[in-house]
């Protein structure tokens, strides 16, 4: 780190090194109300971050081994995807115990000393929760399913054959198999499953189902976890008339399935509402420490905004769909956000993300040229940013070869494995780069880049995508107009898109360039914070030249 200018490399390392006394402003993060609004989020998919017990899958006790790198990169809370027991026919979001640790991750007991170790380094932990279906191998299914007569029968979806024998309404499986609904010959119904058959859904209508599902939070709650990011929110309540989804209007020959059809009812019901108001209540119970309840809204940045209902339902709306599936160039973005911002009520916080489990790595999606410019976007804009792990080293996808395929999305429509962005974290140059050791067989392929970008490479190059990620956040940490200032849009040309952040008399300009080089006049001597190739420093000033994919962070020289 040693390039940058000396107050920025000491303040950087003041906030991203002192564990559990990280100060912001001489405040500890992890005592604001919402603490998720100053936060960096870093999701976790816990098959793929280290594995310590040589089998080739990441675990417990391989995320505590490795929460000082995430210390030293500076987040402030690990959003784990499921850990819970399943037969991990969807990897954990098929869960067959709401309430325990799948065994391949470890036990109870590991998971509260990742708790513990994560709370005494000042870092928050916020589980995924998965109202919406449950693994037809939860016991409560396996009643379910016994006979219509069983007490837990209304737990599930159920629904006759339509007149024509077949399926009860034309809904389609989100992964493409076929119908949403699937007989069970025993008992003469269909189940809903709006994933696979082994994902029945949940029955939200049926007040022992809230009240079980509750009493799930609550148990985490009382562990100590800090918040829950709640899975496919807008799915959990459907039309309870089950009326056909209408035919998409402009939808390609052969798209698969579910994409034939508007979603009008099976997803983003009105009622919905109602049980993002119970889980806000729920987690309101526990208000020492506040907890997060943020969730996975893939809807547009319109309907979106529903889900922060009037501050009682998400604290924060997960709006990853728009940015991931859109090209990125300047006009683009620069209308996302705006889109965002004029979209979201006054009091609402946004969120924004690059990359998850479910989507094609960014810099693969974006273009390596553009990757580091939209790390900068990501760790700059207004919103609470979601880090996916390999993001801060600029991780691409991994292809896997067909015989290696792991997610059944995949194994059902040739293209759609999720697997090339579920490949482990590569540590360093050893074998499996250190993911597992040497003779371990990873679950999935390593990258064939991983002897060269991994996390031990990157931090010893103080111009690698790794230093420019630490940078930048280090800078949220010390600059409030980064962290929860305003956002205004400065330029937008084809070629460049500038914006500006200001909290009180602090702002900072960032400039972004994406296919082609561009100028900008500047309007007076700007001090550079950070650039995208972490080699220019000083001051700057008049008509700056960027080349393509670079990006600026500028703040106005006040000692002119
Ligand atoms: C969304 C999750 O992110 C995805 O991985 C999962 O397959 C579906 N929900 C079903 O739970
Ligand atoms: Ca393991």
């Amino acid at each position: 780190m040693g390039e940058f200018p000396k107050p920025l490399a000491q303040a950087v390392d003041a906030v991203t090194s002192q564990s559990g006394t990280r100060r912001l402003d001489g405040s500890r993060i992890v005592s604001d109300q919402q603490w998720w609004r100053r936060a960096v989020i870093y999701q976790i998919y816990p098959r793929s971050f280290a594995d310590t017990n040589d089998d080739g899958i990441g675990d417990l006790h391989g995320i505590i081994s490795r929460l000082d790198h995430l210390v030293w990169l500076g987040v402030d809370a690990l959003w784990l995807s499921p850990i819970y027991p399943s037969p991990m026919a969807d990897f954990g979001y098929d869960i067959a115990d709401h309430t325990a640790i799948d065994p391949r991750f470890g036990t109870l007991a590991d998971f509260d000393d990742l708790l513990r170790q994560a709370h005494a380094r000042g870092l928050k932990v916020v589980l995924d929760y998965v109202p919406a279906h449950t693994s037809d191998r939860h016991p409560w299914f396996a009643a379910s399913r016994s006979s219509r007569d069983d007490p837990r029968r209304d737990w599930y979806v159920w629904r006759t054959p339509s007149a024509g024998g077949g399926p009860p309404n034309n809904w389609e499986s989100q992964f493409g198999g076929g119908p949403a609904w699937t007989l069970d010959a025993a008992t003469g119904q269909y189940y809903l499953h709006t994933f696979l058959p082994e994902q029945p859904d949940l029955n939200w209508r049926n007040p022992a189902v809230r009240e079980a599902m509750r009493e799930v939070l609550r148990f985490w709650m009382r562990r100590g976890v800090d918040g829950f990011r709640v899975d496919v929110a807008h799915r959990i309540l459907k039309d309870p008339r089950m009326r056909d989804n209408p035919p998409h209007p402009a939808v390609r020959a052969g798209a698969p399935g579910a994409h034939r059809l508007v979603e009008r009812y099976s997803r983003n019901w009105h009622e919905v509402h109602e049980v993002h108001r119970l889980l806000r209540s729920t987690v309101e119970e526990f208000d020492d420490p506040p907890r997060l309840l943020a969730g996975e809204v893939n809807l547009d940045p319109g309907e979106l905004v529903a889900y922060y209902g009037t501050d009682d339902e998400l604290h924060l709306p997960l709006n990853f769909h728009a940015i991931v599936e859109m090209p990125w160039t300047s006009r683009r973005l620069a209308a996302l956000v705006t889109d965002v911002e004029q979209a979201l009520p006054d009091g609402t916080w946004p969120s924004w993300i690059l990359s998850n489990h479910d989507k094609s790595r960014f810099p693969s999606r974006v273009g390596r040229h553009l990757a580091r410019q939209a790390l900068v976007f990501l760790l700059t804009a207004r919103g609470t940013p979601v880090l996916y792990y390999g993001d801060e080293i600029a991780l691409g996808d991994t292809d896997i070869p067909h015989d290696r395929i792991q997610d059944a999305w995949g194994r059902h429509v040739p293209g759609r494995s999720r697997d090339p962005q579920r490949t482990p974290m590569p540590w360093d140059t050893s074998a499996n780069a250190g993911f597992c050791p040497a003779g371990v067989e990873p679950w999935l392929p390593l990258g064939a880049d991983a002897d060269r970008r991994n996390i031990a490479v990157q931090r010893a190059d103080p111009r690698s995508e790794l230093a420019l990620a630490r940078t930048l956040i280090g800078l949220r940490a010390v600059r409030p107009s980064l962290r929860n200032g305003s956002y205004a849009r400065v330029t937008v040309t084809d070629d460049l898109f500038a914006f500006a952040r200001t909290a009180g008399d602090e702002r900072t300009l960032v400039v972004l360039t994406f296919d082609r080089p561009a100028t900008f006049p500047l309007p007076g001597p700007h001090r550079v914070l950070c650039s995208t190739g972490m080699d220019r420093q000083g001051i700057v000033d008049g008509e700056i030249t960027l080349e393509s994919g670079q990006a600026l962070v500028l703040a106005p020289d006040t000692r002119a």
